[in-house]
Order: C-alpha cells, then structure tokens, then sequence
C-alpha cells in the first residue's frame, strides 16, 4: 500500500550518524550539542569534524587550517568564466557555476578524492562569490588571498577589502558553525540523491546550491532581510506585519518542518544579532526583529529559525543581502559532504514511488484521427 506524504513530512528516509535535530531535542553534530559548539569551536574544527568524523587536536586544527589556507586561490580559468558572469546574477546562480566549473578543470579522481575536492570547495567558494562581485560591481580583479587564518574573517576581508572588527569575524565564525550541518534538510537530501546514482561530487554539491536557493529552504535569509527593511519603526512594523497575517502572507524566516516549539540556532544567533546591531548602532533592527518574532508568537505559534537573525547579522556586518544564502552555501558544503561520505560507504539507489493520480487506462489514438 502507498502511503501518502505532502512533501515526506514525517518520513523517515534514511539513517545518517552525522547529525540529529528535532524530535523534542536539540541540535547535535555527531552528538556534540551545537550550543557547546557554537561557543567554543572555530568554523573549521567543524568542517575537519564534519568531513573526517572527529573534533581535531591542536596539531590537526593548525594543519587543516594552512591546508585550507594553501588552497584559496582561484584557477585563472574560472576566474575568466567568473568575469562573464553578468552584475545582475544571483550570487546563488554564480556559486553554482562557479562549482559546477571546478568540476570540470578539477575533477573528482583518484588522485583528487573527494575529501580534496570538499577542502578546495571551501577554500575557494567565498573567493568564487567575493571576485566575481568586485569584479562585476566595479570591474577590480581582487586577491583570492589574504593574510586572514578563519574562513569566515577571510571572506570578510576579500569583501570589504580591509579587516572587519573581531566581534564581525567571531559573529561570522559562529554563523558558519551554526549553517554547517542539519540532517536530511532539502539540499542535503538532493546531494544524497544525486550521489546515490553514483554520481561525482561535483554534481551533488552543485544540484544542493540548487535546492538551497529557494526562499523556502537556505533563500530564506534574504527574504528575511528584505521583509525587515520594509520597516522603519517597532510601530511600522506591527502594522505592517498585521497586514500580511491577514493577508495569509508566509514571513520568511519563520517556522521549521524538524521543530515544533523553536529552533535551537536562534537562541544562538539572536544573541549575536543583539550585539552587532549594538556595536553598530542599530538597535531598531534589532528591535524591528524582535517585534515581528513576538507577533508571530502570540499570532501563529511560530518561531524564527536560523535565517531570521542571521539576516540583521550580516546586514550589521555590512554584507550585501543578495549574499546572504551564498554565506549559507560556504558552510553546508561540509554537511553536504558529510552526508555524500556517508551515502557513498552503505549506497543505494535512492528511488521512491509515487501514488498515481492521473487518468485510468485509456485508448491510444493514431496522431491523424485525434481531434
Ligand atoms: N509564515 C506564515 N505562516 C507560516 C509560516 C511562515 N513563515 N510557516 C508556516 N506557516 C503556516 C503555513 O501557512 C501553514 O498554515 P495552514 O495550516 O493554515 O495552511 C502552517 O503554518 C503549517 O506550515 P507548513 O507550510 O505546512 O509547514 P512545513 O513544514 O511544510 O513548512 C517551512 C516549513 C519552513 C517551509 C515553512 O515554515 C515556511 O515556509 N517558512 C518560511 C520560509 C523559511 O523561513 N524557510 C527556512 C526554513 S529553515
């Protein structure tokens, strides 16, 4: 018997070791509380977790950073497809070829596995996202290097192109920690699909970008940002977001299919949020923002998830909005490669059934005696 789904809620499509979330607890990466992580862990103690399944020790965590470090420059190839890429792209639509290219003039082999190609993807990915924006902003051919050791102060630097303060780069580190990994989300789960037809890692990396894009999913963040600047006052706000309540308009940034009372990242990155915009001197962001949460509480019963503070976050450390999901992209491609690992060791072809809906059985008619 079929049974019957709306977008597979609730159904179980796997068993993954790497990370857990909902079901009435929080989020754990290989059972390490994301609360103990967020607070003590560098972005890329995450990613070597992610990608080799243990937290490193000091030696192992200052090697895998010169390794990533050694690995940032751009191939002058793609440096040359990222200059035809024209200003008014998506950034999301630029990491995507901007991957999908290093697939070809680096592709996944014996000699370059996939853990290399995961490594080179994150070295590379927020120089493939900063070069092209200087470039197509003003045409200036930045340096992919700088002397930045964290992923994030180093796109931050390429961004602005001098060092943010050191609450922007820990702001950054913790938003790339929080982003990195949760379980069978959209994208992830199009990565294990694609990598289940035994299919290189390019194409799944690429196909995830794909499904991260959508407001719904990881376009969540941007949408977020662009809602909280329609508003100029806490007073605006509530009109505002009455209206669109009753509008039956979605909020974005609110809600989560895994969680039903709240979502444990943003008890993290709202914290940081209330910094940056103090730091900065914008606490009405910060304030706009806790009005709609409030509203959305005693109105619907929703919570905001990752997306809604991280988006005064990044606006508080000066990032364009468009680039808010492809900040998203910089961390999940470790999630992403986790579960492409874990697909790979115990594969099967992933490949559901459908309850058929259309017509019964019909007569075939001959082109020349249709009507
Ligand atoms: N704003 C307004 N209403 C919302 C809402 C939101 N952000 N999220 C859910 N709802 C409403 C739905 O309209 C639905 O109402 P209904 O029962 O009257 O039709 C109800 O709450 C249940 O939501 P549903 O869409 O069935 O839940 P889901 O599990 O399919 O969706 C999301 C989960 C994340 C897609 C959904 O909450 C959403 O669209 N959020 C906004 C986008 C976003 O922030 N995405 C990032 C997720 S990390």
């Amino acid at each position: 018997m079929t049974k019957k789904a709306g977008g597979l809620a609730g159904i179980v499509a796997g068993e993954t070791a790497i990370s857990s979330a909902g079901g009435g607890h929080d989020l754990d990466y290989f059972g390490y509380s994301i609360y103990d992580l967020a607070e003590n862990c560098i972005f890329e103690e995450i990613a070597y977790l992610l990608l080799y399944g243990k937290l490193p020790n000091k030696t192992q965590l200052s090697g895998y950073i010169e390794l990533l470090r050694s690995k940032r420059d751009l191939p002058q190839t793609l440096k040359d497809v990222l200059e035809r890429i024209p200003a008014n792209a998506h950034p999301m639509d630029v990491m995507r070829t901007g991957c999908s290219f290093m697939g070809n003039i680096e592709p996944e082999s014996a000699e370059n596995t996939a853990i290399d190609v995961a490594n080179r993807l994150i070295a590379t990915f927020p120089a493939i996202l900063v070069y092209w924006w200087h470039y197509a902003q003003n045409g200036k051919r930045i340096e992919c290097q700088t002397s930045a050791e964290r992923t994030g102060a180093h796109f931050l630097t390429m961004l602005h192109q001098k060092e943010r303060s050191t609450l922007n780069a820990r702001a950054m580190d913790v938003s790339l920690v929080l982003y990195a990994e949760h379980e069978f989300n959209a994208s992830t789960f199009t990565a294990r699909v694609i990598t289940s037809t035994l299919s290189d890692i390019h194409s799944a990396i690429t196909g995830a970008i794909g499904a991260l894009r959508g407001p719904l999913h990881g376009g969540a963040n941007e949408a977020a940002m662009q809602l909280i600047q329609n508003f100029s006052s806490p007073e605006e706000t509530k009109e505002g977001i009455k209206t669109m309540l009753a509008n039956k308009d979605l909020i974005m940034g609110f809600g989560h299919r895994v969680y039903s009372e709240a979502d444990p990242r943003n008890h993290v990155i709202k914290e940081w949020s209330r910094k940056l915009c103090a730091e900065g001197g914008k606490e009405v962001l910060f304030d706009i923002s806790e009005v709609i949460e409030k509203m959305m509480w005693d109105e619907k019963k929703l919570f905001p998830n990752l997306d809604f503070y991280s988006a005064s976050s990044y606006h508080m450390m000066g990032i364009p909005t468009p680039m808010f999901t492809p900040i998203f992209v910089m961390s999940r491609v470790t999630g992403w490669v986790a579960h492409i690992l874990e697909q790979r060791a115990n594969n099967k072809l992933i490949r559901p059934s459908a309850h058929y809906t259309g017509p019964a059985t019909q007569k075939f008619i001959p082109l020349e005696d249709r009507p």
